[in-house]
């Protein structure tokens, strides 16, 4: 959203005063935001409330051109990276459909060329109305993006689908249009976070993951335009937008879960810290501290990875990742060439700004064929797009190369 001019149309339903939070969750992300607000969203909320979050003016009249050497809605048309209408009433959704251009925001919609998302808002029954569907059906094929409602309790007093996608989600949603596509098309797995071992009913073994790299590869994969399921570990974070999460707790289970799939994917990217071992006997009733010691034993898990790619089919690109902390570059090597990955992906766990928990990461990547990327320190989403651009590169090369062997395919 850095230094992107963002065209927040406001228009006149009750969601109308959630486009504040909107202004300014964008404003603080860096983004100009720059408010145009139907006659009836200015019934909902004041244009100086959208002024005072976004610094910016605030556009309400079509007529009103005090600049004579310029036309307002031309202008705001092009200087627009995006544009988002949140929230967007059945009225408004009506009007766009058909192409009129009435008002200053309808107006600049038909003029800009930036992408354009809608953010319904509207009562149950009125979004499930056969003339709205087509309408936004309508307002899809034009090529505009629908930021779909979420269900719940609704200002009318009913519950259903129908309320306004959430501000925050509303900027994620906004981050993924304004993301390249490199990989459209492409069905990408990501396993994330811890498994735990069951000792008894209250009892596990487990392991300092929190999830976080796995969910940033996994919102970073959707930006790019892939279509991801995320197997998660037990993790006290919110899931990506878009992402379709399948919730597992053990290893056998997250074993299940990934090699169910495993062979409709393009990418498998193995990122949860799956526990090597479990107890060998699970009590069904919750152990009673004795006099002494105890001593558990413990048993191999089978590994998930290693066992990916081994699997003869024609197989997805797969990557793993190495938690290190010590000789890091020569375990990872070893880990690469023993489970047969196409890629693995080190960190060091112990090294101040990466590894478990932290926001950051700095990791290198090792290829199969011998090349060595390092991806510099920074946020775990920065982390996630570069190791999937180079995912998306190779799957490119990938393509290209069966496309050659196979040109009639
Ligand atoms: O051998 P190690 O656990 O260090 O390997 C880490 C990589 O292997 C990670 O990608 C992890 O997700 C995967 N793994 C697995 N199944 C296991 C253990 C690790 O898939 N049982």
């Amino acid at each position: 959203m850095k230094d992107k001019t963002i065209v927040l149309g406001v228009t006149g339903g009750i969601a109308a005063y959630k486009a504040a939070l909107l202004a300014s969750l964008l404003t603080k992300r860096g983004a100009r935001v720059i408010t145009v607000m139907t006659k009836g969203a200015t019934r909902f909320i004041t244009p100086l409330t959208l002024q005072s979050l976004t610094h910016l003016p605030v556009y309400t009249d079509i007529f009103d051109e005090r600049d004579p050497s310029r036309i307002t809605h031309i202008d705001l048309a092009d200087s627009a990276d995006l544009v988002v209408i949140a929230p967007a009433t059945a009225d408004f959704i009506a009007r766009a459909a058909h192409g009129m251009a009435d008002d200053l925001l309808s107006a600049l919609l038909l003029a800009t060329t930036a992408p354009v998302v809608f953010a319904p808002a509207m009562n149950v029954h009125m979004y499930g109305h056969p003339i709205v569907l087509r309408n936004l059906q309508t307002l899809r094929e034009a090529g505009y993006h629908v930021a779909e409602p979420g269900e719940g309790p609704l200002a009318c007093g009913y519950t259903g689908k129908g309320r306004l996608m959430e501000p925050e989600d509303i900027v994620e949603f906004m981050e993924m249009v304004l993301t390249p596509k490199r990989l459209h098309g492409m069905r990408v797995l990501v396993s994330a976070g811890p498994t735990r071992e069951r000792i008894d009913p209250v009892r596990y073994l487990s392991n300092d993951s929190t999830g976080t790299m796995g969910y940033a590869l996994a919102q970073a994969a959707w930006r790019m335009g892939a279509t991801v399921t995320l197997v998660s570990g037990p993790v006290g974070i919110k899931p990506p937008v878009g992402v379709e999460v399948v919730s597992v707790e053990s290893a056998g289970e997250m074993r299940t879960a990934v090699l169910g799939v495993a062979n409709d994917q393009d990418a498998v990217i193995m990122a949860a810290a799956v526990a090597d071992y479990r107890p060998a006997l699970v009590s069904e009733r919750k152990l009673k501290k004795g006099e002494g010691g105890r001593t558990l034993e413990l048993i191999k898990n089978p590994d998930i990875l290693a066992e990916l790619c081994q699997s003869s089919n024609q197989r997805a690109y797969v990557v793993g990742f190495a938690a290190e902390t010590h000789d890091a570059e020569f375990y990872a090597q070893k880990k690469l060439r023993e489970k047969g990955a196409d890629m693995l992906v080190l960190n060091n766990v112990l090294e101040p700004g990466a590894g478990f928990g932290a926001g950051t990461n700095r990791v290198t990547v090792f290829f199969a064929d011998g090349d060595t990327v390092a991806v510099q320190r920074q946020p775990k989403l920065g982390v996630a797009s570069e190791i999937l651009a180079l995912v998306a590169e190779r799957l490119l090369r990938r393509r290209e190369r069966k496309d050659a062997l196979d040109p009639d395919a």
